[in-house]
Order: structure tokens, then C-alpha cells, then sequence
């Protein structure tokens, strides 16, 4: 059995006051509304027990699903990359960006180099700065990790892949599959959420990823953006793909799919594909952290679910 753990939207606390100059930006509106409201509503505190609670649980490896930040200043990098190291080493945890890492246009510059370790792709062990998307292949694992970061507009929280990437995207997808690998894609933005009434939180390029899992699929993608605990599926050539996304990790307790939490996704190779399941853990209102859900997948072997062929 492979078991990981998946969490997301640390928002790490501890924001450096910016410099004047450095408000001069969409910044200005993300540091109002850390200091009036996810200073309060996120601590520290309870993101070092639910770590806490993970480590207990003993995963094989570890997946962050990007908002690391909350406006991008450079000493926020620095907080990230100290907090990743007491996560885990870079061979036991995986991180992507989310639109809070990439705030303001160059931002992606200092994540790329700071946590390029968690970030590595195992096609390119010489790269110094991380690329999207990447490929570590852990036991019968593929983790592919995309980036859905970009800079937007005021009141603006969108992600997009882009082509380029889409098209990498694809071929890794296919190529993993052909392999028989249980692929996970790792991305910050629900790969669904692009309905009118989210326009202004969407993937604007969902609809071309859907596409691209109906070809190729892939066995479970991973996603965070939401702050809630969501259980959906995308269309895939051998049956619906499990798309799970999670809570803020790092928002307090609460009441109902917000209060801070993750999953665990144990994965085991049956005799006709894999067997998945997915526990997630939290804060009950209370405090105390506990178990919340537990769901059971069955998913075919990726090669035979492409047109009926082996
Ligand atoms: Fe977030
Ligand atoms: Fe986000």
C-alpha cells in the first residue's frame, strides 16, 4: 500500500510588514484583508497539530497543493521554505503554487528557486528552478504536478495552465498511463469550478483539462483553492476520475467542510487496477482532531481504459 497525504491553502501567518513600495500593487488589498480576516481566522497554532496529526499517520510521501502565501512578499518565501523543511524532505513532500503565490507579476521567480526541492522533477535532476509540470515517480506513483498560478487583477483570483503546459500535461498523462502508474495530478484550482457565478475564482482553462482527462485520464487529481472539503469526479476514458479537494489546512475550528483538515489517499494495486481510499481528518468544532469521512474507490489500469485496448 502507498499512502499520501494531501493538504492545502497553509496560508502561513507571520506576513512581513511590507514596505510602501511594495503595497504599491493588488498587494495592498490582500494585506487589508489578511490583517481584518485570515489573521484571525488561521493560526499557526492549528496548522502545527494537523502536521502533527499527519506525521502520526505515517504517509509515504506528502502533497502541498500551493497558497503557501497570502501576498507574495519575498520573506513569505522564506517562511514557506523554512516550513517546508520541517515538513518533510524534498523526496517525502511535493508542493505546487496557488494565485497567493503568484500575487504580483514576479512572483513565480522566487517560489521556482526557493522550493525548487519539493518541487523537482525526476526527468531533470540538474534544474535549479522549478518547472510546470513536473514528474516524481514514487513506488507505482505518478505525481504530476501542475501550475495554475498567474498573476491577476484586483479581486481577481483565476488560474490558468496554458498551453504549453496543457500539452505537456498530456503527454505525461499519456505516457504514464501507458505505463499502468496510478496518476495523481496535483493542481491549486478545482479542475470544475468555471461556471459563470465563479468567474472571478475560476480555472479559465478548465474546460480544456477536462478534455484532456476524458483522452487520457488519470486516477485522482488533487486540489485545494476552495477552503472546503470537496468530493467530485471528472469524465475519464475507463470511468470517472475522483477529484478530491481540502480545506484551508490552516483554518481554525469550525462547523461543517471549511474547518481546517486533509485527506490520506491509500492506494493498492487489486487485479484488474487499483483499489483507493480516501480518509479525510480535521478539527471537529471542538477542537479535537478527527476522522470525517471515508470513502472507497475502485479504478481500472490506466492502459486498458483507453479505447477498450490493452
Ligand atoms: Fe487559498
Ligand atoms: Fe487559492
Amino acid at each position: 500500500m502507498f499512502r499520501i497525504a494531501h493538504m492545502s491553502d497553509v496560508h502561513l501567518d507571520g506576513v512581513p510588514k511590507p514596505s510602501l513600495q511594495q503595497l504599491l500593487s493588488k498587494r495592498v488589498i490582500g494585506y487589508i484583508n489578511w490583517r481584518g480576516n485570515r489573521a484571525q481566522a488561521m493560526t499557526t497554532d492549528h496548522l502545527d497539530r494537523l502536521v502533527a496529526d499527519i506525521k502520526a499517520q505515517a504517509p509515504d510521501h506528502i502533497a502541498v497543493t500551493g497558497d503557501l502565501t497570502n501576498i507574495a512578499l519575498p520573506g513569505e518565501f522564506e517562511n514557506a521554505r523554512d516550513w517546508l523543511q520541517t515538513l518533510g524532505a524534498s523526496n517525502q513532500v511535493s508542493v505546487i503554487p496557488g494565485n497567493h503565490d503568484a500575487y504580483v507579476p514576479g512572483a513565480g521567480k522566487l517560489y521556482r528557486r526557493l522550493w525548487a526541492p519539493w518541487m523537482s522533477d525526476d526527468r531533470r535532476p540538474e534544474s535549479e528552478n522549478a518547472h510546470f509540470p513536473y514528474l516524481r515517480r514514487l513506488d507505482r506513483v505518478a505525481l504530476i504536478g501542475v501550475s495554475t498560478a498567474i498573476a491577476t487583477p484586483p479581486f481577481m483570483a483565476t488560474g490558468r495552465i496554458g498551453r504549453k503546459q496543457m500539452s505537456d500535461l498530456r503527454n505525461l498523462l499519456q505516457q504514464t498511463g501507458d505505463e499502468n502508474l496510478f496518476r495523481i495530478v496535483l493542481i491549486h484550482h478545482p479542475p470544475k469550478m468555471d461556471n459563470y457565478r465563479r468567474t472571478f475564482r475560476r480555472l479559465t482553462d478548465g474546460r480544456r483539462l477536462r478534455a484532456a482527462i476524458r483522452r487520457t485520464g488519470a486516477e485522482l487529481i488533487l486540489h485545494g483553492h476552495d477552503h472546503i472539503a470537496a468530493t467530485t469526479a471528472l469524465e475519464g476514458p475507463g470511468g470517472p476520475v475522483p477529484v478530491i479537494g481540502v480545506p484551508a489546512a490552516s483554518h481554525l475550528p469550525a462547523a461543517g467542510p471549511g474547518s481546517g483538515g486533509y485527506a490520506l489517499h491509500d492506494i493498492e494495486r487489486t487485479d484488474d487496477g487499483y483499489a483507493l481510499t480516501v480518509t479525510r481528518r480535521g478539527f471537529d468544532p471542538a477542537g479535537t482532531i478527527v476522522q470525517t469521512e471515508k470513502t472507497g474507490f475502485s479504478l481500472p489500469l490506466p492502459a486498458t481504459g483507453q479505447d477498450g485496448s490493452s
